[in-house]
């Protein structure tokens, strides 16, 4: 999470907007949209009626791909079919609770002629969850609200209430379709309105996802507001395959995502037609991968960030592609826009900035564009002057504006750039490779192995270790997929997962260690390991969280020794670790009060060694939307209270070989850094962000955890001698002696002394006191191609430290709230 707010002005425009209310034509309507020379057909034929209008879709190069209504018949899906036994292990009652909803079951008859609004909301609400305006986070009351496949005919806003996923039939995917008088901000509203602003605060909604699902605005006349889904949302969220079906006739007020605040956030596979304006997106970071564009007047329209990095983008026949102009030359909201291995075709303008030489702050509207492919598109950078890159049909190999250290300051530019050298590796077909979470649609449920149905319990309680070791053995050697049902698996020795392994959760089941095996500061044990050093295969593994509970000073939560190919990399998509905060994790409010009066240190709350080792052996990772974090407060207190959980280190990769991909990941407050590279080499990594302990520097970095021997920790007391101010503070992100390390975005923040913000939130305006850490980055020992585009750092006075020395000072490159670098070269 993180405590910040932008003063937006902008949310008077974009409160809960009511569509006009007008009848309701025949709901088997069939939309039809303009054909042209140089562009096939596009169809939509809406909902017939039938039990289920599974849609097909073709796509060609040029239009939008056809999507037309399948045969009734749904696929099954092993999800829908599974026995239901998942449990909420520290919910008030655990026997009765109900963690897996059909809608069906709660009524709805996705039969495309029913108003189902109330029978989903039903489903989403029924046995006293977290809902928003009574309740500001839980994890005691998870949900999967499941569609069937069907045409689901909604007259309001479904209302998200928190930890819930929302997952539809992905072999035939179930249509939300809004009545032509719907009204409410959304189909479904992640977030509600209240008196005071959003129920729920943006940037500490995690865990939740919506997946496989088409939302239908067509029926309400293009002339109404309606909004696809609101999304505003923090970490560990997902949106993941879903279609946007809006009006694109003249004046069109569709929308298909509207996001205005939060601390996210991963996105993928989505795609969008027509709209005034495809999404609408404010929030301090995301990573936003493959969305498609239609159609739309304006893709994409960034109405603030601090840093959003967007790869596999396809924007088509809109007006405008990317409008990060809000603000205007002299107050420009967006900080920066990283955007890689997209296209835009057959659209006029692709960028709009506001950017210039005189704009105001300095870096904001800090831009990145690597390798961008441009098909009859005239203006590929708009500035306020005019055209600023000129388009055409071409590709834009490497382009930026904003500040510029190859390795040291060299200028404010606006220009072309040599973009990052891509190891071979990391690419497929020039792109870097990219993988969406396996959902394991076309799997028959006989091949899936219930974890609960093996004998493990989940409960929180038992002691499921030797349960799960042996069913994680047999399942591999059969070839068989472990699915986690819901629930706590309390574990007191390694979990490992051996090569062969395809692993799922449920509602983001928890693998917790806890006991003495876990206990030794200095001699670390894996909570869950994957493979041992030396073997190689591959496993995949999503939608779960490690935790710990109690004092587990040695814990690593996971480790990774698998080695894989870079053809066939393994995988871990949502997959978090969360230590502390938590029902059952004994490091709550109660036991870990925050104690910023005190300089003792609580034994009991020293809960991690590591987040996560990618050791030596381990190379071929791809790792998407993973969220590694020591909580800074307790979910489960209504007043969302700040505490002191400590841990060692985040992540740690010192793997020899590399070949590793951090799509959407964050690492927060862990003592002595966030991210750390060692003799590595070959690694995407964006947007990564990062957050450093918030009780820091009561006491410092080196207080709580000793160095250990073989770890290659940072060495505060030694490197800080001679330092001014607040040396002695985690790291967000360390590089030694490694090379190819690619960054593409990074949000590197301290807002916190000792729980007071007035380190960050002070002295520069805009931009920030830059006095709450010296030092946030660190390049050391050998270092080729250790480069960084976008670096946003909050709170640090040395934006880059090179062995040892200032590279870059925050105060020369103030942003909206963050300091920004827009490229950065360490050589
Ligand atoms: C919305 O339209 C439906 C169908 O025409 C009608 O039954 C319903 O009363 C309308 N609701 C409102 C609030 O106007
Ligand atoms: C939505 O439909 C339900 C059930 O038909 C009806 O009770 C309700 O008034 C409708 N609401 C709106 C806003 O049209
Ligand atoms: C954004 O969220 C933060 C943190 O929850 C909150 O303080 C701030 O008021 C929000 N800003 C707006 C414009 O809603
Ligand atoms: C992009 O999303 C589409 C679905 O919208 C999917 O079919 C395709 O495989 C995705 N591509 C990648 C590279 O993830
Ligand atoms: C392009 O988008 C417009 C709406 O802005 C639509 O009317 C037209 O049919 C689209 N053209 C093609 C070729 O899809
Ligand atoms: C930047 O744009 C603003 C607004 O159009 C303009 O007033 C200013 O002169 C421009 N600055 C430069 C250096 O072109
Ligand atoms: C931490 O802040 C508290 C006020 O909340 C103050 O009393 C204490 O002296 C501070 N400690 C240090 C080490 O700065
Ligand atoms: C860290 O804190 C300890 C305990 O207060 C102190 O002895 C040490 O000098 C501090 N180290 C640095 C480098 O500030
Ligand atoms: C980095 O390389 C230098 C020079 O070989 C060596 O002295 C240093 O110990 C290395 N650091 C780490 C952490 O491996």
């Amino acid at each position: 999470m993180s405590l910040f707010y932008l003063a937006l002005g902008l949310l008077g425009a974009v409160g809960p907007v009511a569509a006009a209310q007008v009848s309701i034509p025949q709901v088997s309507s069939v939309v039809s949209k303009a054909t042209s020379s140089f562009a096939p057909a596009v169809t939509y034929v809406g909902p017939t009626g039938s039990a289920s209008s599974a849609l097909k879709t073709s796509s060609t190069s040029k239009a939008a791909p056809k999507v037309a209504a399948a045969t009734p018949s749904a696929t099954p899906y092993w999800l829908e079919s599974i026995a239901h036994q998942g449990i909420s292990a520290f919910n008030s009652a655990p026997a009765s609770y109900q963690v897996f909803r059909n809608v069906k079951n709660f009524g709805a008859k996705g039969d495309g002629v029913t108003d189902d609004t109330a029978a989903i909301q039903a489903a989403m609400s029924s046995s006293g969850r977290c809902a928003p305006g009574s309740c500001q986070s839980s994890t005691t009351t998870p949900a999967i609200v499941y569609f069937p496949a069907g045409t689901y005919i909604v007259n309001s806003s479904i209302i998200d209430y928190y930890y819930t996923q929302i997952i539809g039939n992905p072999n035939s995917m179930p249509v939300l379709k809004a009545t032509p008088n719907f009204s409410g901000f959304g189909i479904i509203d992640g977030d509600q309105y209240g008196g005071n602003g959003l129920k729920f605060g943006a940037t500490d909604v995690f865990y939740r996802q919506i997946r496989n699902l088409i939302f239908d605005l067509t029926a309400i006349p293009a002339s109404s507001s309606a909004t696809g889904v609101h999304w505003p949302t923090a970490q560990a969220t997902s949106l993941q395959n879903c279609v946007f079906l809006m009006s694109d006739a003249p004046g069109t007020q569709h929308q298909g995502l509207f996001i205005e605040n939060g601390s996210g956030g991963f996105m993928n596979d989505l795609v969008f037609y027509g709209g005034l304006n495809g999404v609408v997106f404010g929030n301090q970071q995301f990573t936003v991968r493959n969305l498609t564009f239609y159609n739309a007047v304006t893709a994409i329209d960034q109405i603030w960030d601090w840093g959003w990095t967007y790869t596999g983008i396809s924007i088509n026949n809109c007006t405008t592609g990317l409008n990060m102009a809000a603000g205007g030359t002299a107050g420009q909201s967006t900080g920066s826009v990283t955007f890689l291995d997209s296209s835009f075709t057959n659209t006029k303008v692709a960028i709009v900035t506001a950017h210039n030489a005189s704009s105001f702050p300095a870096t904001a509207g800090s831009l990145i564009l690597e390798n961008i492919v441009l098909t009859n598109t005239p203006v590929a950078v708009q500035g306020p002057q005019g055209t600023v890159l000129v388009g055409g049909s071409l590709t834009i190999s490497g382009w930026g504006e904003g500040h510029e250290y190859t390795p040291i300051y060299k200028k404010s530019f606006e220009n072309s750039i040599t973009k990052f050298s891509r190891p071979t590796e990391l690419t497929k077909n020039g792109q870097y490779y990219a993988r969406s979470k396996p959902q394991y649609q076309a799997s028959p449920l006989s091949q899936f192995v219930s974890v609960r149905t093996a004998g493990a319990k989940g409960n929180g309680v038992t002691d499921d270790t030797a349960a799960i070791n042996k069913v994680l053995k047999s399942a591999a050697a059969a070839s068989q997929i472990v699915f986690f049902d819901a629930g706590t698996y309390k574990v007191t020795s390694t979990i490992t997962i051996p090569p062969g392994s395809k692993v799922v959760g449920e509602s983001y089941s928890v693998i917790m260690g806890a006991g003495s095996f876990f206990s030794s500061i200095t001699s670390p044990q894996p909570v869950v390991a994957v493979g041992t050093s030396g073997q190689s295969g591959i496993v995949e593994w999503s939608d779960m969280i490690v935790s710990t509970q109690g004092a587990t000073a040695g814990a690593i939560l996971i480790q990774w020794n698998l080695a894989s190919t870079a053809a066939s990399p393994s995988g871990i998509w949502d997959v978090h670790t969360r230590i502390g905060g938590f029902a059952g994790s004994n490091l709550q409010l109660a036991q870990c009060p925050t104690t910023p009066k005190t300089t003792a240190v609580n034994k009991n709350c020293i809960a991690a060694f590591m987040s996560m080792y990618i050791a030596p052996s381990a190379t071929g990772l791809y790792m998407e939307n993973n969220w590694l974090w020591t909580a800074d407060h307790d979910i489960e207190d209504p007043s969302e209270t700040q505490i002191t959980v400590y841990t060692g280190r985040g992540l740690y990769c010192a793997s020899t070989s590399g070949t590793i991909w951090m799509v959407g990941t964050a690492v927060e407050h862990h003592a002595l850094y966030q991210y750390q590279f060692a003799n590595t080499k070959n690694v995407f990594a964006g947007q990564i962000q990062t957050e450093t302990a918030y009780w820091q520097p009561n006491p410092n970095a080196s207080v709580v955890f000793p160095i250990v021997s073989g770890w290659n920790d940072p060495n505060f007391a030694t490197a800080c001698v001679g330092v001014s101010g607040q040396c002695n503070m985690g790291w967000g992100l360390r590089v030694v002696n490694s090379s190819s390390i690619l960054v593409y975005g990074a949000g590197l923040y301290s807002f916190f002394n000792n729980y007071s913000v007035t380190c960050s939130n002070s002295v520069v305006s805009p931009g920030n006191g830059g006095s709450c850490q010296t030092r946030i980055f660190s390049v050391e020992g050998t270092a080729t191609d250790i480069d960084v585009y976008n670096l946003n750092t909050v709170g640090a006075t040395q934006m880059v430290t090179r062995d040892g020395s200032q590279v870059a000072l925050f105060g020369d490159n103030v942003n909206v709230y963050p300091d920004t670098i827009a490229y950065y070269k360490s050589s």
